[in-house]
């Protein structure tokens, strides 16, 4: 008679306690204003910090932490609020990797990169005559891989402190009473509305009658429903019961194909984090399915044996260097890279200081390299993905890149369920073999097969100096993600910069294919001649990245950076 009557209580305390009711942190007056707050680009904090893309969402991340919970608990909070406050890439209908390191040095790398859904073929976004469909792959239902973030929120949550029913509080708050938006917010959404229409079947809070325009409220009660189910049930109440069914009424409702089995077999899975050296730091980053750990392996030890440092900032030498490893490591991506579970990737090659010196036998320090007599590769991503870093008084550190692939994703909102579905499909190669719409080969390491993830480049990554936490460091931006974190890494310790400087000094990027250097409008004019002079092709572009970083100073102080690319912005204590 004993046991069942245990089990009943404790049955009875579990109800109790699903149903208590967080004290609400979120509205006028309270510690987080979601109609009054401002942007923080930088500050030196003393026990805990968090960058990410919004103001509103690394206040959640801090006064989580504030509240007694660690980094892995401001990690999962962050990307809620992130869901609701930034939602061109902040999702819980995307995927995303989370890097961590705790103070006992144990390393954590949760995957939970989007997946094909059963019905996924090789050949799904090909025509009756064999040629790629400009649009499948990028908007509407068939463009989603079935959605990872949630199973990777409660994945984290075996390192939180605290229960999810108070991490995802305050997103629900978030949604349910709105928040105000910024300028470049309503801009965005101005600018998507029209796809928004054609992409979603059912009316959605992200249209709204006439123009958004700064300082409007956006209320979610959709996705605060949505929010509120998973804080009941749990990642059940994303991907069982009424939201799945939601998923699944929406993807039949435009052609799409994830089911009901998809969602409930989803899981999130561990990967061993890549390791290595670079002048005396210890580079800590994420593995494949993501391509950016190897890739900037691959850059840093090619760039090692030279005294990059003497050469000056973005001199000369110093870009042209760093270029020709970057056409070399790209090179490499499609041929090599892919789902590990489908694919054998040689990541211990990839990453040896043999394999770097032998690809860069045939450097040049006075010309251009051709990237024709440069074996193929597959480039086709885009750029709207977003990162925040966390460290917390304990010493966690915790970097986290989550994405919907384009901005907004594939601009369907799961009717009834208030979230944007992603574009991730487009990550795979379509046609392998076959130069894609950009001019890019597509390697068979990176084919659509049932139940693969594709290859990403979102590169979370840890540094640390002397076995100690240094850096926390990572940022959206689909290929030129990797090159980023090169330079941030270069900056900081060939160019011993702080991190304000580090992630917000111009940038330049090389791909292999287009065979050009793409650097942003700031870039020194000095040094983008020298470049055109030795036969490099330069072109003018936008913003690369939007970088987020913590480094740990001398006196213990973590500096803390947002982007000056974005609305990004840092809070702290
Ligand atoms: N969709 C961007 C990436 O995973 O690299």
């Amino acid at each position: 008679m004993r046991k069942p009557i245990l089990l009943s209580l404790l049955a009875i305390a579990f109800v109790v306690a699903q149903a208590q009711t967080v004290p609400s942190i979120v509205g006028a007056g309270k510690a987080i204003d979601p109609y009054h707050y401002t942007i923080v680009k930088k500050a030196d904090y003393s026990k805990a910090s968090v960058s990410s893309a919004h103001p509103l969402a690394s206040q959640v991340g801090a006064a989580i932490m504030k509240a007694g919970g660690n980094a892995f608990d401001a990690a999962v909070a962050t990307q809620l609020a992130l869901a609701v406050v930034y939602p061109a890439a902040g999702n819980i209908g995307g995927g995303g990797f989370l890097l961590a390191r705790k103070p006992n040095g144990e390393l954590i790398g949760i995957d939970y990169r989007e997946a094909a859904p059963e019905k996924a073929t090789r050949d799904m976004y090909l025509d009756k005559n064999g040629n790629v469909s400009p649009t499948l792959s990028l908007a509407g239902h068939l463009a989603s891989g079935i959605p990872g973030t949630v199973a990777g929120l409660f994945a984290t949550m075996t390192y939180a402190k605290l229960p999810f029913r108070q991490l995802v509080q305050p997103a629900i708050d978030l949604a349910e009473k709105g928040f105000v938006i910024t300028e470049r917010e309503a801009s965005s959404l101005n600018g998507t509305r029209e796809a928004f229409l054609k992409n979603s079947t059912r009316p959605t809070a992200l249209v709204k009658e006439g123009k958004w325009k700064a300082g409007d409220t956006m209320v979610q009660k959709e996705l605060g429903a949505t929010l509120k189910r998973m804080q009941k049930d749990g990642a059940s109440g994303f991907y069982g019961g009424e939201t799945a069914k939601l998923i699944v009424e929406e993807m039949q409702r435009g052609n799409g194909i994830i089911g009901l089995d998809d969602l409930k077999n989803y899981t999130a899975k561990l990967r061993i984090p890549l390791q290595f050296e670079y002048r005396g730091h210890q580079v800590i980053s994420f593995a494949p399915p993501s391509s950016g750990g190897l890739l900037i392996a691959q850059m840093l030890k090619m760039i090692e044996k030279y005294p990059v440092g003497s050469y000056g900032f973005q001199s000369p030498k110093a870009v042209q260097l760093m270029i020709e490893a970057e056409r070399r490591a790209y090179a490499d991506r499609a041929e090599f890279m892919g789902d590990p579970d489908f694919f054998k990737v040689p990541v211990k090659t990839l990453m040896s200081e043999a394999y770097a010196a032998e690809r860069m036998a045939d450097y040049n320090p006075d010309k251009a390299g051709v990237s024709s007599s440069i074996k193929a590769g597959q480039i086709k991503e885009s750029e709207q993905t977003t990162h925040l870093s966390v460290m917390d008084a304990a010493g966690n550190m915790v970097s986290v890149t989550t994405t919907l692939n384009g901005g907004y994703g594939s601009r369907t909102v799961v009717g009834g369920a208030g979230f944007l579905m992603n574009n991730e499909m487009d990550d795979f190669s379509a046609k392998p073999g076959v130069p894609n719409m950009y001019g890019a080969y597509g390697g068979e390491a990176n084919a659509i097969v049932p139940g693969k993830r594709m290859l990403s480049s979102m590169t979370p990554t840890l540094l640390l100096k002397n076995n100690k936490p240094y850096v926390v460091v990572g940022t959206p931006g689909g290929t030129t993600i990797p090159t980023s974190v090169y330079q941030a890494i270069v900056n900081l310790v060939d160019f011993n910069m702080n991190a304000d400087d580090a992630i917000n000094k111009p940038k330049f990027h090389h791909q292999w294919l287009p065979d050009e250097v793409a650097v942003e409008r700031d870039f020194n004019a000095e040094t983008k001649k020298q470049l055109q002079s030795m036969g490099y092709k330069i072109t003018e572009r936008g913003g690369i990245g939007r970088t987020e970083a913590i480094r740990v100073l001398s006196n213990g102080k973590k500096e803390t950076v947002a982007d000056k690319r974005g609305d990004d912005s840092v809070a702290g204590f």
